[in-house]
């Protein structure tokens, strides 16, 4: 079967109180509108059509390497006005499915079943039961529960509200028929709009059969209008991608604050603390365990990795058996090797550390390569930048790096070469020597300390 998808989203989206178009607010830092595409996509043999106009070149440029066809609707005249814009576009024999921009979280399996439930002569509808179904059109049912039509709210009289099951918006039919009907939409109504919803009562009018299916959850077809239905909806599909996840055999603290916003490869026995975010793409090795309130972003983690409490780590390598944190930060390109130790207060930014090395204290290693079981004393700096330019400092296998010191890149620390505490190294060091920098301690005989001057 041939699929037409037709996903609208021309809508302002006013509630949002926002200059972005609705569906480029995000979940989980992924439009909604795509979303919404990457369900669509799953389904064979589908053509999908975006109606757009509010903010749509800004839509287009945000979303551009979709793989689909953009149609403008210049006015919003209505959801049916909407669809009409695909025209002949739809073509004769494909079963065209309509979908919303702004309802993200429906599921490929809802999807599957509705369009199953298509025949000749049939057109499905996605409908749900709704404890308040304010603001959705109802679903008019006769005395033999075959659906004759859909009723808007703001259309509906005292009796039709009393209705409890709505209308999704969602629904498949084949195109010919969609077409012709498109065609005959009017907009007398109290908004004045073509609704797509109007095609109910001319399907059955030719003879159509109305059938419906429902999603496995509500939450899988609720709307975003603004940014409490947003926050809601991020929570759910949070809880969801951890519930999928503790299924994986994850250990989660607390599934209620975890957050994924990409994609998250992992192995087995992790435990993962409370607050921690996963961004962009992420691999995981076993055994790892994950500290409280950490921010990781396209990150690969070795096994038996510990990462504590409060670390950032971005565009980064970090080795089996290693343990960082408790306030780390691992910038871009930075490659550690196994049973690295990076402490707290300590930056490393597109450096590679080698096997069994440790910057334990309050340390800045920038633009360096570092060999094996290196040590860097507490508060080492290497000054990679002149204000112009940046510079390399290389730290040969087994050097030992005294406290507070700074290395002006670039500059090369020999093999198992020990600096004293307290040097500034500009020059490359020897191999297996001691280097200082400081000059000799000196004590002033007779010395006193400074008084406060009593006021007159
Ligand atoms: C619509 C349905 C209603 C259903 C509800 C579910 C109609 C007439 N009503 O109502 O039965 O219960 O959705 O949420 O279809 N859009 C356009 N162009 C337009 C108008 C709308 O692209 O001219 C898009 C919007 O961006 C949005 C979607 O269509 O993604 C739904 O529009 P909206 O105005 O929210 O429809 P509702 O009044 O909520
Ligand atoms: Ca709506």
């Amino acid at each position: 079967m041939n699929l037409t998808t037709i996903i609208l989203a021309a809508g302002k989206g006013t509630r949002m109180r926002s200059q972005l178009p609705k569906v480029l607010h995000h979940i989980a830092e992924k439009p909604l509108l795509k979303h919404v595409h990457d369900t669509a996509i799953q389904l064979e043999n589908n053509t999908i059509h975006i109606v757009i106009g509010h903010g749509a070149e800004l839509v287009k440029k945000n979303l551009a390497n979709l793989q689909v066809n953009w149609v403008e609707q210049t006015q919003q005249l209505g959801t049916g006005h909407a669809v009409q814009q695909v025209g002949n576009q739809i073509s004769d024999e494909s079963i065209a499915l309509v979908l919303y921009g702004d309802v993200p979280l429906l599921k490929i399996e809802t999807l599957q079943l509705l369009l199953s439930k298509i025949n000749e002569k049939t057109l499905a509808l996605l409908t749900v039961n709704l404890q308040n179904p304010t603001g959705y059109g109802r679903i008019v049912r006769d005395n033999f529960g075959k659906v004759l039509r859909i009723v808007e709210e703001k259309d509906a009289t005292e009796t039709e509200k009393q209705i409890t099951e709505g209308n999704t918006g969602i629904l498949a039919v084949q195109g010919k028929a969609l077409k012709k009907w498109l065609s005959q939409l009017g907009n007398n109504n109290a908004q004045g709009e073509y609704y797509l919803t109007d095609i109910i009562a001319l399907a059955v009018a030719d003879g159509f059969e109305i059938a419906t299916s429902s999603p496995q959850n509500e939450d899988e077809v609720l709307g975003v209008n603004d940014k409490l239905q947003l926050a809601h909806l991020e929570r759910v599909y949070q809880l969801q991608q951890a519930q999928n996840l503790m299924r994986q055999g994850v250990t989660l603290r607390d599934p209620n604050r975890f957050d994924l916003r990409g994609s998250l490869e992992i192995g087995q026995d992790v435990e993962i603390d409370v607050n921690v975010i996963f961004e962009g793409k992420n691999q995981i090795g076993n055994n790892v365990k994950i500290g409280a309130n950490c921010l990781i972003k396209n990150a690969t983690i070795g096994d038996d990795v510990i990462i504590l409490a409060n670390c950032v780590i971005e565009n980064a390598e970090v080795g089996a058996n290693s343990r960082i944190g408790p306030f780390a930060r691992l910038r871009p390109e930075t490659v550690l090797a196994t049973d690295t130790h990076i402490g707290n207060f300590v930056e490393i930014k597109k450096s590679v550390i080698g096997q069994g090395s440790k910057v334990n204290h309050l340390s800045y290693i920038g633009d360096s390569l570092v060999g094996k079981k290196v040590n860097i004393g507490a508060g080492t700096i290497t000054c990679n930048y002149d204000g112009a330019n940046k510079f390399q400092t290389i730290i040969e296998d087994g050097a030992f790096i005294g406290s507070d010191t700074q290395l002006v890149a670039p500059v090369t620390v020999g093999k198992n070469a020990t600096i004293g505490a307290g040097s500034t190294i500009t020059k490359d060091t020897p191999d297996d020597q001691l280097t200082l920098s400081r000059s000799k301690q000196l004590s002033v005989p007779h010395w006193q300390r400074p008084v406060k001057k009593e006021k007159l």
